[in-house]
């Protein structure tokens, strides 16, 4: 039974940041989890590092930011995941991560996710010119078949503003709600 005079623990959600030109809002979602309860930590891509306030970042949610594979030895800087929101996904990572890539540690992350049975979930980020590429239809599929949630976004012309805007961020939430109430 659990002792009521300690707060329970609360879950842990990766929200893992790619190099897109949105990715900079990216505190919309950690705000949005943690008013639903989550702790979160931030893995961001290498280069999805450099369109981020770092940080920013890490004030927000109190971890530091994990980009790189660690030395052995070293103490793991984030709590395992509970869950994972991918937010956002660009093309590059999508196409790596359904092909089974891990050549940065989101994506090694990722990988793993499926074999531990993590709930993830993936609000993908592009342009209509990369989601025509018939490897991007193709990745969504395997993705799926392997139970990741993808968000509704559809992707505008190349060089279309607004985007940031009708990018839906508490997506993530809902679709988390679905696949990962039990870890809640
Ligand atoms: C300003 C800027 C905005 C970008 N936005 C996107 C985007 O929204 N979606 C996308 O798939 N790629 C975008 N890219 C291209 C990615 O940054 C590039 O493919 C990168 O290699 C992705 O790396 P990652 O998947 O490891 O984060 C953008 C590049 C720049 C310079």
């Amino acid at each position: 039974m659990s002792d009521p005079t300690v707060p329970d623990k609360k879950p842990f959600l990766y929200v893992v940041v790619c190099a897109s030109g949105i990715a900079g809002d990216v505190g919309k979602l950690i705000t949005a989890a943690q008013e639903a309860n989550w702790d979160v930590g931030v893995v961001a891509t290498p280069q999805g590092l450099g369109f981020i306030d770092a940080e920013a970042v890490e004030a927000q949610t109190g971890y530091p930011i994990r980009s790189a594979w660690r030395l052995p030895g070293d103490p793991r800087p984030l709590p395992p995941a509970d869950a994972i929101a991918v937010a956002p996904a660009t093309f590059n990572t999508i196409n790596k991560w359904a092909a089974g890539i891990s050549d940065t540690l989101a994506l090694g992350i990722l990988c793993e996710a499926y074999g531990m049975g993590v709930p993830t979930v993936a609000l993908p980020c592009l342009n209509s010119a990369q989601a025509a590429h018939p490897a991007y239809r193709r990745s969504l599929d395997r993705l799926r078949e392997m139970g990741v949630l993808i968000g509704s976004w559809e992707p505008l012309r190349p060089g279309t503003a607004g985007g940031a805007d009708r990018y839906r961020w508490e997506e993530a939430l809902e679709l988390l709600d679905s696949v990962a109430g039990t870890a809640r």
